[in-house]
């Protein structure tokens, strides 16, 4: 199988991750931090913030958790761009709050004015920047001007987990962005570019208040030791892995434009996946995907995301689509 339907890195973790892996695996048997406050510490020097800036948690969906734990009063409103990450009408569920979805824009763009408006009456709105899963990236300006319609009562999470995938320079710097915004909370993942979903580390990047009120919903011990350590490790291998995303960007323009010469409408992408806006052929994509043994996420009657694998998995996806495109 061709496993291209969850975002995943389709590289092994580098031999330094491994070995640190290995490393901590042996003392397994011991409780890690309390709380990961060394683990903070060396994310917000590696992201230069103020380590009473950084909280970490089980993936960046936890943070998303506590956040709207922390923020958003029972029976309150958490507004988001919709379609989006399936997790966040999930996480308004479990945590008693009501979702205010608002209809993208044609073309997959979240609509930022009717979210600016929603949020002026919600608790909380995210944003999800590079979009999922259409690809689509607000640029700095744009994105700034939207935090800043926002009124201050509400929070802004911005969730960044494939930010590493722009390219500079339209990639926007947003963590800086919060020593100007009381109410942003950057939401970024360990799971994507740095290819460690299986270990489930994710934090957020916000001023000090906002990452006090954040901390009170932590969980003890929810971080183990091979997965902070793993982190740790990979904080120390940026350039490596910064090369790796570079790779990974490299195939997805390649795979696009080979989609885009069969004839699918493919929408330009910021992240390691390509948004098929075919909505009235995703039922011939999902047949024409898995007779070649490619898993991909198939949402009916609007289209299909396909992560950028390997080589070998992009090869698949070009020659198993290349059936059905209007070019052929
Ligand atoms: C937009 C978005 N945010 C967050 C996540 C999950 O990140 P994590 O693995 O850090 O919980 C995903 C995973 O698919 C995602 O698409």
């Amino acid at each position: 199988m061709h496993r291209l339907a969850l975002n995943e890195n389709p590289l092994p973790p580098l031999p330094t991750v491994t070995n640190a892996i290995a490393r901590a695996s042996r003392e397994a048997n011991r409780y890690p931090e309390f709380f990961p406050r060394r683990l903070e510490q060396a994310i917000a020097a590696w992201q230069r913030v103020p380590g009473s800036c950084v909280v970490a948690g089980p993936g960046s969906v936890g943070v998303a958790q506590h956040a709207v734990q922390a923020l958003v009063r029972p029976g309150g409103t958490l507004a988001y761009g919709w379609r989006n990450f399936d997790a966040y009408p999930l996480l308004a569920e479990m945590t008693g709050v009501r979702a205010l979805p608002v209809p993208l824009l044609p073309g997959g763009h979240q609509d930022l004015d009717r979210l600016a408006e929603a949020a002026a009456d919600a608790d909380a709105v995210i944003l999800c920047n590079p979009h999922n899963p259409t690809g689509r990236l607000v640029p700095a300006h744009e994105l700034k001007n939207f935090v800043s319609a926002v009124p201050t009562r509400t929070t802004v999470l911005l969730d960044e987990a494939y930010i590493e995938f722009v390219q500079p320079p339209e990639r926007p710097e947003t963590t800086q962005w919060i020593h100007e915004f009381p109410h942003l909370i950057v939401l970024r993942t360990f799971s994507k570019a740095y290819g460690l979903a299986g270990l489930r580390v994710g934090y957020g990047i916000a001023c000090e208040d906002l990452a006090r009120r954040l901390r009170t919903r932590q969980l003890p011990y929810a971080i183990g030791p091979v997965a902070a350590a793993a982190v740790e490790a990979a904080l120390g291998c940026a350039s490596e892995l910064e090369e790796r995303v570079r790779l990974v960007a490299g195939e997805r323009e390649r795979t696009a434009r080979g989609l885009a010469e069969q004839g699918w409408q493919v929408l330009p992408s910021h992240a390691n996946f390509l948004w098929l806006d075919e909505p009235e052929r995703t039922g011939e994509l999902a047949r024409l995907l898995e007779r070649a043994g490619i898993q991909g996420r198939v949402l009916p009657g609007e289209g299909v995301r396909l992560t950028i694998g390997d080589r070998a998995d992009n090869d698949a996806v070009l020659a198993a689509l290349s059936a059905g495109g209007r070019a052929a």
